[in-house]
């Protein structure tokens, strides 16, 4: 496969990005196009970068579906400075035959000496890079300079003029409420929703945004770096999914709208707590607070965590919400009746799809995505009948109701009395 490998900050991703993405798959041919979102970039340490989940969030919800434009998490795989030339080294290793193209700016090609392992960056990859008129001044020689110098990796990628740089998008947004042009709309709602580079946040209230930080650093003492980002990418899907459903019903911006998105948000972020549990503690745990399980659920032990993160979101992050301990306590299985929990739903699929996910033999993620966005019941649908594949796949059992689950919510959406959870919401 010829696979296009397109990094950096994507603090946002606009519209720019994906046209070079698009350019890059035409000119050269190239069967996908990953955009690997940097997690610690060499050149930008410490220069204030928008926290990861927001920016993975904001290249999940700007890529089209189908186009064969797709997120990639491999440098979120490693500790420490991310480098190009690790990256494609490790990419190297595990599809031998892939012939790798790496996407880079003019700017890149200038200072490409300065990069570490340039040697080895050259010699793993095709430079692809992006221009916009070949005949731009000094860009043919330096071209010719750089093939030189390292074994003619170089080409240039005619990409479309787009004037924009994600600093001017980041400064318009602070202080406009216009949809920016720039931007995919799903990502310029999502900046807005949740107050991102400093603009007002009209999807929660401020405080809600306080209390979420309060309670991810309680959490972030509690469990491990890596479940600490999957509940984040938990709280901002889920909470983002509801935002999006009230939306389309026009009672986002009420204050009932903006309650439902921040109690979303907590459960999300909650949805784990118990997860640092060994299986001895958690039943233990369980014991304690007089939490029975039903038999099916007691022979696997991945799922123990979900009725125990109920008694702990209560117990010790003092959740007394109904809607959000049950948001916590079915989001392993789900339940029969769960399309008349429009918060449960969210929490569900969120666990599935939210963007560290990189659940390797199901369908793909960036389609369950865009269903549960328009549609609850099914992307619940959809995420039951992929957790059903998944746990096969890996020969894991699954629950006694959980095929039961799927037919019940597959008969409610293809029904009469699909949108129900739509009148659900309204009422909450
Ligand atoms: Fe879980
Ligand atoms: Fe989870």
């Amino acid at each position: 496969m010829k696979v296009g490998i397109f990094g950096g900050t994507f603090d946002p991703i606009h519209k720019g990005h994906l046209a070079i993405a698009r350019a890059a798959k035409e000119q050269f041919g190239l069967d996908m196009v990953r955009i690997m979102p940097a997690r610690i970039p060499p050149h930008k340490q410490n220069k204030g970068i928008t926290e990861d989940v927001h920016r993975l969030m904001m290249v999940s919800l700007a890529l089209p579906v189908g186009e064969g434009i797709e997120l990639d998490l491999t440098e979120f795989e490693r500790e420490g400075v991310s480098y190009t030339s690790d990256t494609l080294a490790l990419l190297h290793e595990r599809h031998p035959d892939d012939q790798l193209f790496c996407i880079i700016g003019e700017d890149s090609l200038r200072d490409f000496v300065t990069w570490h392992e340039p040697e080895k960056i050259a010699s793993l990859a095709t430079m692809l890079v992006a221009v916009r008129g070949t005949d731009e001044k000094g860009f043919g020689e330096l071209l010719a300079e750089r093939n030189r110098q390292y074994g003619g990796a170089f080409q240039a990628l005619t990409v479309p003029y787009y004037d924009i740089s994600s600093t001017v998008i980041r400064q318009a947004v602070r202080t406009e409420r216009e949809p920016h042009p720039a931007l995919v709309k799903a990502t310029d709602d999502y900046i807005h929703r949740f107050g991102l580079y400093g603009c007002k946040p009209t999807a929660v209230r401020r405080e809600a945004l306080k209390r979420y930080e309060e309670l991810s650093e309680r959490l972030a003492g509690t469990v491990s770096a890596h479940r600490l980002n999957h509940s984040k990418g938990v709280a901002f899907m889920s909470a983002n999914l509801m935002a999006e459903w009230l939306d389309s019903e026009g009672i986002l911006e009420t204050p009932n709208g903006k309650r439902l998105v921040r109690r979303t948000l907590l459960a999300g972020l909650l949805h784990d707590c118990a997860k640092s549990l060994t299986g001895e503690e958690t039943l233990a745990y369980l014991k304690k607070h007089r939490v029975k399980l039903r038999d099916d659920v007691l022979a696997i032990k991945g799922i123990w965590h979900g009725p125990a993160g109920r008694a702990m979101a209560r117990e010790r992050y003092d959740i007394r919400d109904a809607e959000m301990l049950r948001a916590i306590g079915n989001h392993c299985n789900g339940s029969v009746d769960m399309d008349e929990h429009p918060m449960e739903m969210a929490v569900f699929i969120a666990d599935f799809t939210e963007p560290f996910r990189d659940h390797i033999p199901t369908p793909p993620l960036p389609v369950i995505r865009q269903i549960a966005r328009e549609d609850a019941v099914f992307g619940s649908e959809t995420v039951t009948a992929a957790t059903m594949y998944y746990l096969r796949a890996i020969g894991s059992k699954e629950t006694d109701d959980m095929a039961c689950i799927y037919q019940t919510l597959h008969k409610i959406r293809t029904s009469k009395k699909g949108k129900g959870w739509k009148a659900i919401l309204r009422k909450q």
